[in-house]
């Protein structure tokens, strides 16, 4: 499908005058395998698959209007929390800037976003992934309220289009479960402009996942996941990634259908640390994990050596620490954590989240 699909061409009258308050709640989510590196117009250097969260979403509210005054191109307000925050304008400006091809009708209203989040933004949990998705959700509605989209036009999939192109990450939170975005020749459906629903069986574990997320910092990184993409276009050991990535694509389609705990272990770990590998190899590199990070990491480790419990853990662009492991482990994992690892956190600080898919979900899928 190309990107023209996605146009909406023509505004009708009543849609240019037509207001109202949308809303939307979209989670933010973890990569198992992990995008690092873009070109174009938000199209990945590989393809990338995530489960998305329950617990830590973003809840956005849009409200539009008929436009009173010309001037800027866009009029946007922004509230963070109900409170004014116009240095979030920025962002929500390049986001409405790269749509507009796609959504003629922006110039034409005065917008409100009021958001607030269930985690600290800018720490290391994809804040960009659930508030662009939230964000692209709205703007579906304010569309499917004018009657603007055609029966033809599957509406998520046209918010993932456009969440992409606010933050890549954020396309795939548009599904529950196991998302999967960027074209792959042995996934059927899949695609660089949009992410979908991982097509494939899924062993019934990993429909029942737990992510407990350690808040290691969730101070403001230092750089940007926009500045990582970019140092990945110079990099000496870029092309190496985006290979083994590829290959590891095929058999992570095995382990998803077969539950092979262990060898899903070794493969999202082995890609969280590939990622922090290539930040540490950029020029100028850069470091996001901090040294409880390593801590936690090496704990994991030997709590799994000594009682076989099938707990991993992830990272993202940050210091915080995700652990993943099956539902029914939760209490064993949760006198581990309580004893050995918040005292690694900040102020003791986790998040207890789930990957869970949603029962109706589940139930649609096998049937
Ligand atoms: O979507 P971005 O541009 O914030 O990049 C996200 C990159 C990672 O979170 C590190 C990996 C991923 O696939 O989510």
């Amino acid at each position: 499908m190309k990107n023209h699909h996605f146009k909406i061409e023509k505004l009708s009258l009543p849609f240019r005058k037509s207001q109202g308050i949308v809303t939307a709640k979209s989670p933010s989510n973890i990569a198992l395998i992990k995008y690092w590196g873009k070109h174009h117009e938000q199209i990945p250097a590989n393809p990338s698959i995530s489960f998305t969260l329950n617990q830590c979403y973003s809840d956005t509210e849009l409200s539009y209007q008929p436009r009173k005054n010309q001037g800027e191109k866009f009029s946007v307000r922004f509230l963070f929390s109900g409170k004014e925050q116009p240095e979030f304008i920025p962002k929500i400006l390049n986001f409405f800037e790269r749509i507009l091809p796609y959504c003629r009708y922006l110039p034409n209203f005065d917008f409100t976003i009021n958001t607030k989040n269930t985690f600290p933004h800018s720490s290391g949990i994809a804040s960009s992934a659930s508030s662009m998705s939230a964000l692209a959700l709205c703007l579906i509605q304010l569309e499917q309220k004018s009657r603007f989209l055609s029966d033809q036009q599957d509406p998520l999939q046209r918010a993932s289009f456009l969440a992409r192109l606010g933050s890549g990450s954020a396309c795939r939170s548009i599904y529950p479960g196991l998302a999967l975005w960027g074209a792959h020749e042995s996934i059927k459906g899949s695609s660089d402009l949009y992410a979908i629903p991982y097509p494939y069986e899924v062993h019934k574990t990993f429909t029942n996942y737990r992510d407990t997320i350690l808040l290691i910092d969730t101070g403001v990184k230092k750089i940007s996941s926009s500045q990582g993409h970019v140092l990945m276009n110079q990099h000496p050991y870029a092309r190496q990634r985006f290979d083994s990535v590829r290959k590891n694509f095929e058999r992570f389609i095995i382990i998803l259908k077969e539950g092979n705990l262990e060898a899903f272990g070794e493969m999202i770990e082995h890609e969280a640390l590939s990622l922090h590998a290539m930040m540490i190899c950029s020029q100028p590199y850069f470091l996001l994990m901090k040294p409880d990070t390593l801590h936690v990491i090496e704990k994991v480790r030997d709590f799994r050596a000594q009682t076989g419990k099938p707990v991993y853990f992830t990272l993202d662009a940050g210091a915080n620490v995700h652990l993943l492991y099956p539902a029914e482990e939760k209490d064993a994992i949760k006198s581990f954590i309580e004893k050995e690892l918040l005292k690694h956190c900040q102020q003791g600080q986790c998040i207890e989240d789930s990957c869970a898919y949603p029962v109706d979900y589940i139930r649609h899928k096998n049937k």
